[in-house]
């Protein structure tokens, strides 16, 4: 990809973070939106221009976006239990935030966008592996705002030339996720097993997900960055594993087994979800590189040196 300078927003959270380091790795000129809600100032990368602020101040965003070829959208509220508590918030942050960034972009004249979406637009799949074409059927309001950002972004291509790419990530893991309060199962086994606590799982961890590594989303991006018009991809590993085996793979990478406590049914959890990865592939060639194991000793060793007590 020829060098060009790529405005980041939620830059300094889990997935913004490795992204950065990616493009920074890559010599692009990088900039970084994020009011720090979620993310960390520790993760922000100093190769990079930070603005500490919110997508919805149009006054830094018309400064960010100066200069600006491609916007990588990653800030949003993406904790799926607090959408369902607070669901305004989630749909001012998610979308309406999210359009005033695509105003600022107008008025910047910037014409390429990535946005994070979410496999949560698809709801409980009616088959896997699931294709973009797939129904969409939210069932929380999280899923429900990348949703209604994906169609405000087909909107704004046909009707401003505003080229997007939305990439639909499934279960996301990897060094730097620091989530709080931590919801995801990757960084909460890994701290419960070394804090000596029994790791927790539901349905007796039945469910089958599709774990994709942080830096193979973070190369999805780059792939994207030059694709013309409006389009959706999937981001996946594109295999299904079971969330008990996923335990078992940390227990044998940590070298310990513990009791398991099982919380039971958790409503509202779809029981398989596994991406269809061909179509991304067959436009940018990109799939994933690091296998399950890899990523999981590097994320695994990520929380050792940073976590362990
Ligand atoms: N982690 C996953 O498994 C996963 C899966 C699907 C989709 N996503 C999406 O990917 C993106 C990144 O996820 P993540 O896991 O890195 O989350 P994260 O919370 O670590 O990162 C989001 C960042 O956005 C910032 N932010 C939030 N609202 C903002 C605003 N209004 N202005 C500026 N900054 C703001 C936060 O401070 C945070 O640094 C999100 O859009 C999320 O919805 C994540």
């Amino acid at each position: 990809m020829i060098k060009k300078t790529i405005l980041v927003t939620g830059g300094a959270g889990f997935i913004g973070s490795n992204i950065v380091k990616l493009l920074c790795d890559d010599g692009h000129s990088v900039r970084i939106v994020d009011d720090l809600s979620f993310g960390f100032e520790k993760f922000v990368d100093n190769r990079a221009k930070f603005y500490k602020a919110s997508i919805a101040n149009d006054k830094v965003l018309d400064e960010a976006l100066v200069g600006v070829d491609t916007v990588f959208h990653l800030a949003a509220s993406s904790i799926i239990k607090y959408s369902i508590e607070n669901p305004m918030s989630y749909i001012e942050n998610n979308v309406l935030n999210g359009v005033k960034l695509l105003e600022s972009m107008r008025r910047a004249g910037v014409k390429k966008i990535i946005f994070s979406s979410s496999a949560s637009v698809y709801g409980e799949p009616e088959e896997i592996p699931i294709k973009e074409s797939h129904p969409k059927k939210p069932m929380q309001p999280y899923g429900a705002t990348k949703l209604s950002f994906e169609n405000i972004l087909q909107a704004y291509y046909h009707s401003f030339g505003v080229e997007s790419t939305s990439l639909r990530y499934f279960n996301a893991y990897g060094p730097s996720d620091e989530q709080q309060p931590v919801t995801r199962a990757v960084p909460t086994w890994i701290k419960q097993i070394l804090n000596g606590e029994p790791p927790t799982v539901y349905w007796s961890g039945n469910q089958l997900r599709d774990y994709v590594f942080v830096k193979d989303i973070a190369q999805a991006h780059l792939a994207v960055a030059e694709l013309d018009g409006w389009n959706v991809f999937n981001i996946g590993s594109g295999t299904g594993i079971l969330m008990r085996d996923l335990l078992q793979e940390i227990f044998l990478i940590l070298g310990m087994e513990t009791k398991i406590i099982d919380r039971g049914e958790r409503p509202g959890d779809p029981e398989r979800l596994v991406a269809d990865i061909s179509a991304i592939y067959k436009a940018v060639n990109w799939r994933p590189e690091v296998s399950l194991h890899d990523g999981m000793l590097e994320t695994v060793r990520y929380y050792k040196e940073n976590f362990q007590k």
